[in-house]
This record gives structure tokens, sequence and C-alpha cells, in this order.
């Protein structure tokens, strides 16, 4: 059965499956040759974690087959293929490929701060650049009522991970899209959390009326809608309105900035991922209010000499 409409692709495709039919192909060279389509179809993955296209072929392949994801264990490396399993990872690289569907879209799983969340097409697959600061965040707060909230949530990844790493918090998991709720209710009971995260839908504060928070923490959407329109394939798959946030790209942030206060406590902070080009509009913007911002820092640690300013954090006196 033909895998691919690309006739290039197909003839690869083939070549491997003959390969297999004849025990010689391996695991690794099927990843190999399966990377080298990757590269030509000019895929976008730098933004969906931190696989290579190699390990991004290695990773569907050992989905496929329901083996551990281990990139470097030479006996799943040399491992022979037959055709049915050759067929199988096929099918899921030419999804990949053809449709530019996010590898997280098609495993239905990814990893934030080495923990599995369950993801679906309903959410954006979890990159928010503020994992790295979250214990320095919460070492920030001022803890009246322990209670947090992860503002736009999506899979429910920052709030989920920051009760992970502090134990008295209470979390509520914000997000206007029901979907995205479901998934976020499956991350919940995945990490036995029901007893300190509960998820509520509403728009931005909306049905929020009464509640305080010690920190309001928030990856909302930031891309303007001209820069929406040309980001790569892959974004299109991810659902538009946790990207595109009208004209300045700022429509949900300037709701934010105009309620927040409301549901903070008196030295509550806010703290949100607005990107370098919303941050540069921001500054100009709210000049009089006292942002600390913070630039991408990589999983190391280190902050690149390129610098640029994404995160601020304000507290609720200065809003
Ligand atoms: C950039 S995604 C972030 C998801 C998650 N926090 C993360 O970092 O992976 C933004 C999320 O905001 C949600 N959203 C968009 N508009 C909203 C609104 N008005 N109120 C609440 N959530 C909204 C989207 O559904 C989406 O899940």
């Amino acid at each position: 059965m033909q895998i691919s409409s690309d006739i290039k692709r197909q003839a690869t495709y083939e070549n491997l499956i003959q390969q297999s039919k004849a025990a010689e192909l391996s695991l690794y060279n099927l990843a190999k040759t399966t990377e080298k389509l990757m590269r030509k179809a000019n895929l976008h993955h730098h933004f969906f974690g931190d696989l290579t296209l190699y390990q991004t072929a290695l990773h569907l392949a050992l989905f496929a087959l329901s083996l551990p994801y281990e990139y470097e264990n030479k006996a799943l490396l040399n491992k022979m293929l037959s055709e049915n399993e050759t067929r199988s990872i096929l099918n899921l690289i030419e999804i990949r490929i053809a449709k530019r569907i996010p590898v997280a879209y098609i495993t239905h799983e990814t990893k934030y701060l080495g923990h599995s969340f369950y993801i679906n097409e309903h959410v954006l697959v979890p990159r928010s650049i503020m994992n790295t600061r979250f214990q320095d965040f919460l070492g920030m707060a001022t803890w009246e009522n322990y209670r947090v909230l992860d503002l736009c949530t999506g899979s429910g990844c920052i709030g989920i991970s920051l009760a992970l790493f502090h134990s008295n918090i209470k979390v509520d998991l914000v997000d206007l899209s029901p979907e995205a709720l479901k998934v976020a209710d499956i991350n919940i009971h995945k990490f036995n959390l029901e007893n300190r995260v509960k998820t509520i839908q509403s728009d931005l504060f909306d049905n929020l009326a009464g509640q305080k928070y010690d920190l309001i923490i928030s990856n909302p959407p930031y891309v303007s809608t001209k820069d929406y329109n040309r980001t790569p394939e892959e974004y299109k798959n991810e659902p538009k309105m946790a990207l595109e946030s009208g004209k300045d790209g700022l429509e949900i942030v300037h709701r934010m900035l105009a309620q927040a206060k409301n549901y903070l406590n008196p030295e509550g902070l806010l703290i949100a991922e607005v990107g370098y080009a919303s941050a540069k509009l921001i500054k100009k913007k709210y000049k009089k209010i006292k942002f600390t911002w913070y630039p991408y820092r990589r999983p190391d640690g280190t902050t690149s000499w390129l610098a640029m300013d994404g995160i601020f954090l304000c507290r609720a006196g200065d809003l």
C-alpha cells in the first residue's frame, strides 16, 4: 500500500520496505534515512523540543514499536525490522512530514521539566521558556494563602510543574478552551494532584470573582495576527487561540495587566512570558509599571549573549 503521494519519498519508502523484507534493515539505518527525508522536507522542529531530526525519526520509530526512548541503546539501534514494523514507522514519519504534525501530537506525550505530560491537538506543545526559573519564582513569592493561578494553562504543564516543586501550594488551572481543560484534567490525574490542583473554565478572570492568589503565572497567546499568518505550517496545527492575540499580539496581556491586581493578595506576584517582540511593546506602553524582565535561559542555566527579555514579573502594588 502506498504511504506517500510524493513520488520521491514513496520510492525511498519502497526501498526501505524491500530491505526489511530481506531482513537487512536496522532501526538505526531507518532512522538515518528518514532523518534525511525530514531534512529535505524542511521541517520546523526546533521549537517543539530538544530532539534533533535524527532523534525525531528514532523517537517516532520507538513509539511505533512501543519500545523505550533510549536513543543511545545499541541493542535497540541494531534491531532488524520486519516489513510490518517498517510500514508502521514509515506511516508516522509520513504524517510528520506531509501534514507537518508536531511529534507530541502523534505520540500524545511530551516531556516538560523531565515529566511526561499527555498532549493532544487542543493544547500548545509545552515549551514555555519560563521553566528554568520556576523554583526561583516560587522562592520570590510572599505566601499568604498558598494559592497559585496558572492563567491560560493549556495542558497544565506550568501549574502542575509548580505544584510538583512546592507541596504546600494549591493551583487553579484556567483556560477558555474546554478541550484544553480536558487535557489539563488528564494531567492532574496522571500526577495524582487532584487534592491540590483543579481546572476552571474562564475567559481570563471572568469566572474568578472573589479569588485571591499569591502568584499568578501565565504563558498567554502573544503572537500578532501578522506574525501568526507567516508562521511555519507546524504552528498552524496548534490551536490558533493558543498563539494569536490580535493586531499587536497583546490583546490578552493588556487585559491581564488591567485586571490582575484584583485577583492578587497585596504582596502577590504576576509573572508572564510574552516573548521578545511583545516585551519591546510592553516596555513602551506601560512605562509606569515597574517590571522586572528576564531573558531566556538554557536548561543548563546559562543565558545566551543575545539575552533577550521575554518574561516579566511585577508586584500587585506596582500594577
Ligand atoms: C500559549 S498557550 C499556553 C499553554 C500552556 N500554558 C503552555 O505553556 O504550554 C495559551 C493558552 O491560552 C488559552 N487562552 C486563549 N485565550 C484565552 C482567554 N481569553 N482566557 C483564558 N485562556 C485563554 C489558550 O486556549 C491556550 O491554551
